[in-house]
């Protein structure tokens, strides 16, 4: 590649090198997708060994086609392949084709989401979607608002910002954003189940709050907040003299996918004036399921929602926005550079988004909901949604009654967590079984499941995010899985 065919411009010879290089790049990732499999089955040792340098910087460089064909031969065949029927691990999807279109576009034009001279008809396309997206969730546009985010934590961390100066701002009337956190702000409580995502913590952390601020409410059996021990805590707390301030629900949870009980949560928050937040990082998905939407009821009551496009609704990393139900929240994020977001700007009808973000430069992720959205419609996504949600209905009940599995409870969304019960003649324990078969079915069969610990004990976890997934898929797995209990190492 020559001095000349650094960027896509207006230049022939660019545009010709740009889709030459496009052209042959997307060559070599279909052609590297020849195997059903979810992994290679790589060790990491094995994985250093293959793509090891000799130097990362070469005295010459060794030219494009030169450095994509190593990276065929050594990166390529390698990747984990999420859109696998084989990969089920986590809250981690397959990219929709469209939305691998939309990051060609947004990649090749860089857009910085800051403000309006970076970013002209993406910063309208980003507050058109927002407002979409407000009205899809019950919010009146007119009084919401929100922001595109990079992930799930981010999007808390920016909710439950608000919620915190809000509070003080509200209710102790200091302005936290001037003078930093108030002298009593150890007493200050947040409100979240025991299995909530750990970026509650984090956020309380970062927040200056600390983790001693975060009350964790037992679930029921179902694994949702406990709607009467958390009022049983406010009113503990109240009594000590702690500030209670914010209840952070679930919608959602990371190993259940258990939704907490939001019209509940909704009157509690109310009677004791706290911002409610819901962590919908996962079950945001569910609002485009014609048949289960209502299991996602009452998130319009919630003060601020968090919202991935990265696990249900399969667009690629990164892609979350964080809503807001009364935007005069945002306030908090808004601080003007005389160099960036003016305030004449928005006086003259310039939008800098910056102004309700924590990043300042961002991406165009707004472009991959745009595209998304409008290729499938609301029938197609509420195929792609409705399908995730039955197959973990249908592995449950599987699972659930055969004699050689445990399950924790019923999934509300996708996700099944369930445990292979050891063979009685057996020494391996539970624990150790369930550990092997999960490695050996990376390792040997490409097949990608997940694990955690309920109760003390380590479980395997199905997280089907994938629509392409089907009960004859899932009934080999079950095989598969009791053939290798009676397997050793
Ligand atoms: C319930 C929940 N909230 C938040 C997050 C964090 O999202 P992200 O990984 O996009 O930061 C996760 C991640 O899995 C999650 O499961």
């Amino acid at each position: 590649m020559s001095q000349n065919n650094l960027f896509l411009t207006s230049d022939i010879s660019d545009r010709a090198e740009y889709q030459r290089i496009l052209e042959k790049t997307a060559r070599a990732i279909a052609d590297s997708m020849t195997s059903p499999a979810a992994y290679e089955g790589l060790t990491p040792d094995e994985l250093k060994k293959v793509i090891r340098l000799q130097e990362l910087l070469p005295e010459k460089g060794l030219g494009f086609d030169k450095v994509l064909e190593e990276t065929a031969e050594k990166i390529l065949p390698n990747f984990l392949r999420p859109s696998s029927t084989s990969y089920m691990a986590h809250l981690h999807s397959p990219a929709l084709l469209e939305s691998i279109a939309a990051e060609l576009i947004l990649s090749t034009f860089n857009q910085s989401m800051d403000s309006w001279d970076q970013s002209p008809v993406a910063t309208e396309v980003e507050v058109e979607v927002v407002r979409e997206l407000c009205k899809l969730y019950g919010y009146d546009p007119e009084k919401s608002d929100g922001v595109f985010t990079s992930g799930g934590s981010q999007s808390n961390l920016s909710g439950l910002l608000l919620a915190r100066d809000w509070f003080c701002n509200s209710k102790l009337h200091y302005d936290v954003k001037k003078y930093g956190l108030p002298e009593n702000f150890r007493k200050m409580r947040l409100y979240t189940s025991c299995i909530s995502h750990f970026s509650m913590e984090k956020s309380a952390h970062m927040l200056g709050l600390g983790y001693e601020s975060v009350v964790k409410v037992p679930v029921n059996e179902a694994q949702q907040m406990d709607a009467r021990k958390l009022q049983e805590l406010i009113e503990r707390d109240l009594a000590c003299g702690n500030l209670p301030f914010c209840v952070a629900a679930t919608v959602g949870t990371t190993d259940y996918g258990s939704i907490d009980p939001l019209p509940e949560l909704h009157e509690i928050a109310e009677k004791y004036g706290l911002w409610l937040h819901a962590d919908a990082a996962y079950g945001s998905g569910v609002i485009l399921s014609d048949r289960y939407a209502s299991r996602v009821a009452g998130l319009h009551l919630c003060d601020s929602i968090t919202v991935d496009f990265h696990k249900m609704f399969l667009l690629p990393i990164s892609c979350s926005a964080s809503l807001i139900k009364d935007k005069e929240n945002f306030q908090t994020l808004t601080i003007h550079a005389d160099y960036l977001n003016r305030e004449e700007d928005e006086e003259d009808g310039y939008t800098n988004l910056v102004n309700k973000s924590m990043q300042t430069t961002r991406r165009f992720d707004a472009l991959k909901v745009w595209m998304a959205f409008q290729t499938r419609g609301k029938e197609g996504w509420s195929k792609i949604i409705t399908t995730c949600i039955e197959n973990a209905a249908y592995l449950y009940e599987k699972l659930h009654n055969s004699k050689d599995f445990e399950t924790v409870t019923k999934p509300e969304i996708s996700s099944v967590v369930f445990r292979l019960k050891p063979i009685s003649s057996s020494e391996e324990s539970g624990d150790e079984l369930n550990k092997r078969v999960r490695r050996t079915l990376l390792h040997r069969h490409g097949i990608v499941i997940g694990q955690t610990v309920f109760d003390g004990h380590v479980h395997l976890k199905f997280t089907l995010l994938n629509p392409l997934v089907t009960h004859e898929k899932l009934d080999e797995l079950i095989e598969l899985l009791l053939q290798l209990r009676t397997q050793s190492n």
